[in-house]
């Protein structure tokens, strides 16, 4: 066994792989590959959500600054903030109606923070900007005495990976670490036509099958393990019942993977199935339900014009 301690990821693997129920965490898609593939999926015609909030926030900050109950200068903290193309229509919006508010970007990712500062200080030089690195809650936590009031933003629909008790959890924590009459901006992608969602996670150039493969390719450089991707095939499935999209890896046939970092075999029969992603479609219904179970109050959704996706404007109770 190798002695060094392991990474959560190989923890993850290890624990996902070994259940009766194979499973992955989808925050595991995003390493620099996975990254560069979701750019990708973002890119796709089939996926609608990016150009959604996209049109959300071009033609619709005004209004949004309109809701915000705040006198004088506030924060504009965002969680995970990605390449804030789209947080910058909003900013522009904002500084063009003379809205006096400061920009503070969370990330774990150093990195990540560092591209997003150039390119909001490139396109809106006028942007006051504080980024901050590290877990949202430690960053929430020493911000809780400022008595400037705050918008969080928790947009891209990112609520939606998470299962519902885990929802509730990370929302009231948000919550507790929000004053009252702070405010939370949060995207969600909604109920529509099971077909339109179904296209969306099965495209057919493969981009979202790429996707989930790629866990397979970090298994196999990061845990030295020898999984062999033709053996593995990938499977979508929307269920409108209760607005959940879930994907699946697919072993072909019955087979081993060995790794050589967790000193393990991991078996498969075949057809069995890794659960690689959860992602909840929401009804409005829902939405209410949510921000009341957690501390909030919806004051307004604001949604495109073919009612795909909501920025939900909520207030802290
Ligand atoms: C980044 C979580 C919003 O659930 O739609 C896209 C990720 N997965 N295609 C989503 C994703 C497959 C995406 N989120």
């Amino acid at each position: 066994m190798n002695t060094t301690a392991l990474t959560p990821f190989a923890e993850d693997i290890l624990h996902g792989l070994k259940s009766d129920e194979k499973h992955i965490p989808s925050k595991y898609f995003y390493d620099d590959n996975g990254s560069r593939i979701f750019m990708q999926i973002m890119k796709m015609p089939e996926y609608y959500p990016t150009g959604c909030e996209f049109e959300i926030l071009t033609g619709q900050s005004g209004n949004i600054l309109d809701s915000l109950n705040f006198e004088g200068p506030f924060n504009i903290v965002e969680f995970g903030s990605g390449d804030g193309m789209k947080t910058r229509q909003m900013l522009k919006t904002f500084l063009d109606r003379k809205a006096n508010f400061t920009y503070i970007p969370i990330d774990i990712s150093q990195e990540a923070l560092n591209a997003l500062e150039k390119n909001i200080k490139t396109a809106l030089p006028d942007v006051k900007m504080q980024p901050k690195t590290g877990d949202y809650f430690d960053v929430l936590k020493s911000m809780a005495d400022t008595k400037v009031p705050n918008l969080f933003l928790f947009m891209g629909g990112n609520i939606g990976n998470y299962l519902i008790d885990e929802a509730k959890d990370l929302l009231k924590k948000f919550n507790s670490g929000m004053k009252k009459g702070d405010m939370l901006l949060l995207g969600m992608d909604l109920r529509k036509n099971p077909k339109i969602i179904q296209k969306a996670y099965d495209d057919p150039h493969g981009i979202t099958k790429a996707f989930n493969m790629n866990l397979l390719k970090r298994i196999n450089t990061e845990l030295d393990a020898d999984a062999n991707l033709d053996q593995f095939d990938f499977y979508s499935f929307y269920n409108p019942e209760n607005g959940e999209v879930h994907t699946y890896l697919i072993s072909l046939k019955k087979q081993q993977i060995h790794s050589n970092v967790l000193d393990t075999d991991f078996s498969f029969e075949k057809d069995e199935l890794i659960w690689t992603e959860l992602s909840k479609k929401f009804s409005l219904d829902e939405i209410n339900k949510l921000a009341k179970s957690t501390g909030f109050q919806v004051v307004k959704n604001f949604m495109d014009c073919r009612h795909y996706f909501t920025d939900s404007l909520w207030i802290k109770q």
